[in-house]
C-alpha cells in the first residue's frame, strides 16, 4: 500500500526581518537557535519558489488563495531544515499542509512508525494531540511538537485512566482493547492498542471469549459483526462520523449513479451497512488509488477528499462534508510558530509512557 510519501521542499532563501538582541535558545532546555521572524509577504521571488508546490493543489486551491498560503509555505519548509525537523500529516489536513509543507504524511498510526525511522532533532504533529503523544511514544529522544496544544479528540476526551481501572474491576480478566485514539495515561492502562485498519485482527489475536474495546461504541459494532469474540464497547463516539446517517448516503446513491461509498469504521453500523468498502483513512485512500472509481463518496473528514482530489484524475469526488475541528485547529501560521518558538512541547512522565509503549509496541509487533 503506498499510504506515505514525502512530500514538500524549500525553495529559495526567505528575506527575514532584522533579528534584535537575543540571549538564550528557545524550545526545550533552550537547546535551540533563535531564529528570526520571515517576512510573510507575496512577491515575485515567494511566487517562482513556491510555483511548483502550487501545481500540487492547483485542483482544490483557488489562485485567489494561493498569495496568503505561499509565503508560510516557503518559510516552513526553510525552518524546518534549519531545525532539521519533519512534518507529519494525517490525512485530515488541509491540502495546503498536507501537499506543500509535510515530509510524511498517513493515517494516525502509519505517521507514528515513520517518525521513528527518522534521524530529524524534533517533529511537528499535523494532526490531534493523542497522534502527537503516540509519536512522542515511539520517539522517546526527540522533541515532538504540537502546533496547537488543544486539537483534541471525542474520542479521546471520552475515557480516563481511571474509567479503564474501574472497567478491569468490572470485568476481570477480560482483556482490553484501546484504540489509538486515546491519551497516554488511557494506553498505560490497557493489554493492546489497535487502529481502524488492525481492530478485527487485534481482538481475534487475544485468543478471549470477550474483549472489551474502547472508546469507540462504533468501532467497537462494527468489529462484532464480524467476530464471535463478545465485544463489550465503551460509549465514546467520533463527533464527526458519528454524525453521518444511511439516509443521507442513501440520497447520494439516489442522485450520482454508479457512486462507490468508502467509509471510515468510526461511522455507525447502518452506515457501514450499506457501504462498498470500510477501512482507516489510508485503506480509503489506498482503495482510490487502486480501483479508481468512476465517482466516489469519501464518508469522512472533508479535507481528505481534497488531499485525494489534488492527485487523482479520472474521479469524481461527492462531497458530504462534516469537518473536524480539533484537526482544523492546525494551521500554516500556528506551524511556522511552532517551528520558530519550539512549542507546544508534548512531554509524557516517562513510567507512564514505558507502560503506554507496551501497548503500542504489542499491536506493532502483531504486523
Ligand atoms: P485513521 O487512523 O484511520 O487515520 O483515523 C484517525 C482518525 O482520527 C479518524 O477520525
Ligand atoms: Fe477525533 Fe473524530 Fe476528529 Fe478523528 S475526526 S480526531 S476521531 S474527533
Amino acid at each position: 500500500m503506498s499510504i506515505s510519501s514525502q512530500v514538500g521542499e524549500a525553495g529559495a532563501a526567505t528575506a527575514y526581518a532584522p533579528l534584535g538582541a537575543v540571549a538564550a535558545g528557545v524550545g526545550p532546555g533552550g537547546r535551540f537557535p533563535v531564529m528570526p521572524r520571515p517576512v510573510l509577504e507575496w512577491s515575485a521571488e515567494v511566487e517562482a519558489a513556491t510555483a511548483h508546490l502550487y501545481e500540487r493543489v492547483a485542483k482544490v486551491v483557488p489562485p485567489v488563495e494561493w498569495p496568503f498560503f505561499a509565503p508560510y509555505v516557503k518559510a516552513i519548509n526553510e525552518l524546518k531544515r534549519e531545525r532539521n525537523a519533519v512534518i507529519l500529516a494525517h490525512n485530515y489536513m488541509t491540502p495546503e499542509i498536507y501537499h506543500c509543507v509535510s515530509d510524511y504524511v498517513g493515517d494516525s498510526l502509519q505517521l507514528a512508525k515513520l517518525a521513528a525511522k527518522s534521524d530529524a532533532d524534533a517533529i511537528v504533529q499535523g494532526g490531534v494531540h493523542f497522534m502527537a503523544e503516540t509519536s512522542k511514544l515511539l520517539n522517546p529522544d526527540k522533541v515532538v511538537l504540537i502546533p496547537d496544544v488543544n486539537a483534541g479528540c471525542s474520542l479521546a476526551a471520552s475515557i480516563t485512566g481511571a474509567d479503564v481501572r474501574a472497567l478491569r474491576k468490572e470485568y476481570p480478566g477480560v482483556p482490553i482493547v484501546a484504540y489509538v485514539n486515546t491519551s497516554a495515561e488511557v494506553k498505560a492502562e490497557v493489554d493492546i492498542c489497535c487502529t481502524s485498519s488492525n481492530a478485527l485482527r487485534v481482538v481475534e489475536s487475544l485468543g478471549a471469549e470477550r474483549v472489551v474495546m474502547l472508546p469507540d461504541r462504533y468501532l467497537a459494532q462494527n468489529v462484532a459483526a464480524q467476530t464471535k469474540v463478545k465485544i463489550v464497547a465503551w460509549h465514546g463516539a467520533c463527533e464527526v462520523h458519528e454524525r453521518f446517517t444511511a439516509e443521507e448516503i442513501g440520497h447520494f446513491r439516489h442522485d450520482h449513479p454508479g457512486l462507490k461509498v468508502i467509509a471510515h469504521p468510526e461511522c455507525p453500523r447502518e452506515v457501514i451497512e450499506i457501504s462498498d468498502f470500510a477501512g482507516s483513512t489510508a485503506a480509503m485512500i489506498d482503495y482510490v488509488r487502486t480501483k479508481k472509481p468512476a465517482r466516489v463518496l469519501l464518508v469522512t473528514e472533508c479535507s481528505m477528499a481534497d488531499n485525494v482530489a489534488a492527485e487523482t484524475t479520472g474521479t469524481e469526488f461527492i462531497r458530504p462534508c462534516n469537518f473536524c475541528p480539533h484537526m482544523k485547529r492546525i494551521t500554516l501560521p500556528k506551524i511556522l510558530d511552532s517551528l520558530l518558538y519550539m512549542r507546544e512541547e508534548v512531554t509524557i512522565d516517562p513510567a507512564l509512557a514505558e507502560r503506554a509503549r507496551r501497548s503500542v509496541q504489542r499491536m506493532i509487533d502483531l504486523g
